[in-house]
């Protein structure tokens, strides 16, 4: 292996070693519920499993493009809760900048749409939003884009925004089970085949094709998960490193490590 041993010691250096390193860090939900904003899959505390009140057929419809069609109500309940404005980024987050600030991040592939990377000083160039975001809205229909206070507006009154040209339903621009992922995602998916490390955090790494991108990391490159559960099939490899748990205990446990946690902690109470 590139790696002495599997631990979170060995990976520390092989970081600070003073060659630089190329790091893709690879995200999803897990990474922002300690900020308050629930997952998707957690058995008690997942969205999916409280989404009862909303009469769904199925717990995915919330987010299915051919069911939005029929209901929105559903969709649009859930984003008068979801709306960003009123989270704060979590250590996991800070890191993720740290680790920017340091020259050493290639790429931040997130499957939120929380915006929590930028707000925590991730520049936009260097994030990959797989599954899109609440920055832009458009009409389903015919596509146009629809002005983001007036969106805004309509999530805070609980009522369904439709096209001023076409009438036809408004959504966010977010990724809907049914629809393409975002030109971006394709133009950078090949990126994690340029890593000397991959950091995947806070995803159950279920839904494709971004479940597939730690499996372009080219052999004898490290990749870390830090997660409550095993995902991926991540942990195999001979270069592979656990850090089974919570994912701000993780960033803070490789923070010490590299011997970063003082400026970590600093950049997060910013
Ligand atoms: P999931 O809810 O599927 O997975 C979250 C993962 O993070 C699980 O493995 C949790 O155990 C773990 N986790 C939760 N809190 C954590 C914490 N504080 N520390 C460490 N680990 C934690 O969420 P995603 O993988 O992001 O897509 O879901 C992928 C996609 O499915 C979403 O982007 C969304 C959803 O349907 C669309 O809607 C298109």
């Amino acid at each position: 292996g590139t790696l002495a041993e599997r631990t979170v010691e060995s990976l520390a250096k092989y970081i600070t070693n003073g060659k630089p390193k190329k790091i893709v860090v690879m995200t999803g939900a897990g990474i922002s519920t300690s900020a308050g904003i629930p997952d998707f899959r957690s058995p008690d505390t997942g969205l999916y499993a409280n989404l009862a009140r909303l009469n769904l057929p199925y717990a995915e419809a919330v987010f299915d493009i051919s069911y939005f069609r029929q209901n929105p109500e559903p969709f649009y309940t859930l984003a008068h809760e979801l709306y960003p404005g009123k989270f704060r980024p979590t250590i996991t987050h800070s890191f993720i900048r740290l680790l920017h600030e340091k020259g050493l991040l290639l790429m931040h592939f997130t499957q939120n749409i929380d915006c929590l990377d930028r707000e925590a000083g991730v520049p936009g160039d260097k994030i990959v939003e797989a599954h899109g975001s609440f920055a832009r809205q458009s009409c389903i229909d015919c596509s146009r884009p629809y002005p983001q206070d007036e969106l805004k507006r309509h999530v805070d009154a609980k009522s369904i925004p439709r096209c001023d040209h076409c009438k036809g339903l408004v959504k966010p621009e977010i990724v809907f089970f049914g629809e393409q992922l975002p030109a971006e995602f394709f133009k950078n998916k090949w990126l994690p085949s340029q890593a000397d490390l991959c950091i995947v955090m806070g995803t159950s790494l279920t839904v494709h094709p971004f479940a597939s991108l730690p499996s372009m990391v080219r052999e004898h490159r490290p990749r870390l998960l830090i997660n409550k559960e095993r995902v991926g099939g991540i942990g195999s490899g001979p270069d592979d490193v656990l850090l089974l748990g919570d994912c701000d205990a993780g960033v803070r446990k490789l923070a010490a490590a590299c011997g970063w946690l003082d400026e970590l902690e600093k950049l997060w109470a910013k």
